[in-house]
């Protein structure tokens, strides 16, 4: 079966079981400070889960397009994608434990056509810290229906992954309880870390088994469902909401019971076909077919490399289709980001031409099936993404020129670290790709040229500290704590300019004292109550997602041409420049690795705080206009 097809049978399936259809909510969330992307299906649904009611009732479905950008990694092995879709059912306080695992199970037995011999699941088994019971009557539910299917199902007691490790699994046995690591659902993960206010519940797992020569025993101890090798993958979760966590840490019952169901549309239909590898379905091996193609290669032997291209272009297609534009700041940044890693990683499939064009059209046949409603842009995707392909492709050349003409003026013919670094550092020209491009080349690296690298990164970080301390500090008239706090809020009031009014704002002036900041900007309007309203809204709530801020020193071309930050002085700046980054990360991270979720990037001298929860409240005292087509924002931290 194809997944449009599974998709489809999915809705049918739980509008014949009462539930109205209701749109997916976009992938791309704006104006949500804690996440960039919708992540599971529940998420929307979230005041509903906490009793308000819902205007189309208490049972719902829908397929959510979502987007696991944390899993970015993970993709290349035979199940990990970072967009997919999430096939839902939701019961607002309707039914419970009983119907829902009823319902699953027919939906993977009679319309799916899988073998019941071949389903597995797992259940809580209770936190007393948290007064929380095992899910004894969940797992008899499972076992009642598994036995009407004539499978036999002994439950077992597990714990913890590693357990079921070390324990396997023994003939009959069929359902396995868990501890909260596994068989708890929240949106933060196991019971300690669930978020405040946020609604929970034991969760009961459903796994397929491709088999046991499918099991890398050596990497994943026993087969066992939790394990994460490749025998089982999880194909459904059932969250029992029935519960919320309160500020003081404990759960109380929720009024109304839910479930909260959740099916990985791309691994139900892998399992279908009855295959570990969701990259064969419906919806991604197309994309496999066409870059067998055009690189003249084969996929078994190129398979990690063909996976991460596929994916990261499916989600690209998503992401722009939905309207998305790629960009240096948080979701636009997320886009690009899929974008290069697929052209990078086509590279070393011997991919050097544009190639963007004639994968896209491909995605796009796979989705035929998906309303407007749900990507309304999907005309612009392919000359949005071809122009950025371009872009990227013109980066990437600049590099490999300058490769070139370092080995051919080296002596030895021998590049060093240090000529990798100022590849990286100048060009963007990754390391992986620099090492590559040598052997290609015939010409030879230093023995060190790794330690090399290292070090000449650590220098440059060293300098741009130095740097930053003595260097003449732009609109400030001191470097007293307050000054530096209303310098860094100066930063995040021109991104919350260009995020909630024009994309074009750029700084014109401003003037710091320890009691105000005054910032001028270019605008043909008077900012409306409500404009300044948003804009304020806007850097309250990054100052208390306490974003860190971060910096480093970089050539200015790059600064400019390739991490897209903010200066309005081109000329005038020196070769070498600071640039300051905010955005979701790590004080670790610099600018250039800051990434899904930037914030604001400027070429600065700093100071700046280190991390945004500094400033206190930011308020906007006045607005006024300072000369022609430019205004002025005064405003004070509290
Ligand atoms: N919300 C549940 C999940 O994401 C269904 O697994």
């Amino acid at each position: 079966m194809n997944a449009n097809e599974i998709r489809k049978k999915f809705l049918d399936f739980q509008v014949k079981h009462g539930h109205k259809v209701i749109p997916p909510a976009p992938i791309v969330l704006e104006n949500d400070p804690t996440t960039l992307f919708t992540g599971s299906g529940m998420q929307p649904l979230l005041p509903y889960l906490l009793g308000q009611p819902h205007p189309e009732g208490t049972r719902l479905t829908d397929s959510q397009p979502s987007m696991r950008l944390q899993d970015i990694e993970d993709v290349g092995d035979p199940r990990h994608t970072t967009v997919f879709e999430m096939l839902g059912n939701w019961s607002l306080g309707d039914y419970f434990k009983k119907e829902q695992i009823e319902n699953f199970f027919e939906f993977l037995t009679k319309e799916v056509g899988l073998d019941p011999e071949k389903i597995y699941v797992t259940c809580f088994i209770g936190n007393e810290k948290y007064g929380i019971p095992k899910d004894t009557e969940a797992a008899e539910i499972w076992q009642n229906v598994f036995k009407k299917a004539g499978v036999e199902a002994k439950i077992v007691e597990i714990g913890s992954a590693a357990n079921g490790d070390k324990r396997g699994i023994n003939p009959g046995e069929r359902i396995f309880f868990y501890d909260d690591k596994e068989n708890w659902w929240s949106r933060g993960g196991g019971i300690e870390t669930t978020p405040l206010g946020d609604p929970c519940g034991p969760d009961s797992e459903v796994f397929y088994d491709f088999g046991e020569d499918k099991q890398d025993i050596k990497k994943y101890g026993k087969s066992h469902p939790a394990s994460d090798g490749a025998r089982f993958m999880e194909i459904g979760n059932q969250v029992f909401m029935q519960y919320k966590r309160k500020e003081d840490g404990t759960f109380e019952e929720l009024e109304h019971k839910n479930v909260d169901f959740g099916g990985g549309l791309e691994r139900i239909t892998a399992a279908s076909i009855n295959s570990f590898d969701v990259f064969k379905i419906s919806l991604l091996a197309p994309i496999i077919e066409k870059l067998e193609e055009l690189s003249h290669k084969n996929y078994d032997n190129n398979t990690d490399e063909m996976r991460i291209i596929a994916d990261h272009l499916r989600g690209a297609y998503l992401l722009a289709a939905q309207g998305l534009l790629p960009s240096n700041k948080a979701q636009g940044y997320a886009l690009r980001r899929l974008v290069r890693r697929a052209i990078l990683k086509a590279l070393d499939l011997g991919i050097g031409q544009e190639f963007l064009a004639e994968i896209l059209p491909v995605i796009e046949t796979n989705y035929q099936d998906l309303s407007d409603d749900i990507l309304p842009s999907r005309k612009n995707v392919l000359e949005v993404l071809t122009k950025e392909e371009n872009a990227f492709r013109k980066t990437i050349n600049k590099g490999l020129r300058e490769l070139h003409r370092m080995a051919a003026s080296s002596a030895a013919g021998a590049l060093t670290g240090y000529d990798l670094f100022k590849l990286q550092d100048t060009y963007g020209f990754p390391l992986e790709l620099s090492v590559e491009e040598v052997y290609k080349m015939g010409f030879t690296l230093s023995k060190d040229y790794l330690t090399e690298f290292e070090s000449a990164l650590s220098e440059q970080r060293e300098r741009s500290k130095t740097a930053s301390k003595g260097m003449f500090k732009g609109g400030l008239s001191d470097t007293g704590d307050q000054t530096v706090k209303y310098h860094t809020a100066c930063h995040l009031l021109l991104a919350a300019l260009q995020d909630e009014i024009d994309p074009n704002i750029a700084q014109k002036g401003s003037n710091l004292t320890p009691e105000r900041l005054r910032f001028d900007f270019n605008i043909d309007h008077k900012l409306t109550s409500e404009e300044l309203k948003k804009v304020e809204d806007r850097v309250n709530a990054w100052i208390e997602a306490d974003f860190p801020v971060v910096y480093a020193e970089y050539d200015k071309d790059y600064a400019f041409d390739t991490l897209h930050a903010h200066g309005s002085f081109r000329d005038r700046y020196p070769d070498r420049v600071t640039v300051y980054a905010i955005g979701t990360g790590t004080p670790e991270d610099t600018p250039d690795t800051i990434d899904t979720g930037l914030i604001s990037i400027e070429i600065c001298g700093g100071p700046h705080v280190t991390h945004t929860g500094e400033l206190g409240k930011f308020k906007i005292t006045k607005e006024e206009s300072s000369s022609a087509g430019v205004r002025r924002i005064k405003a004070i931290l509290e």
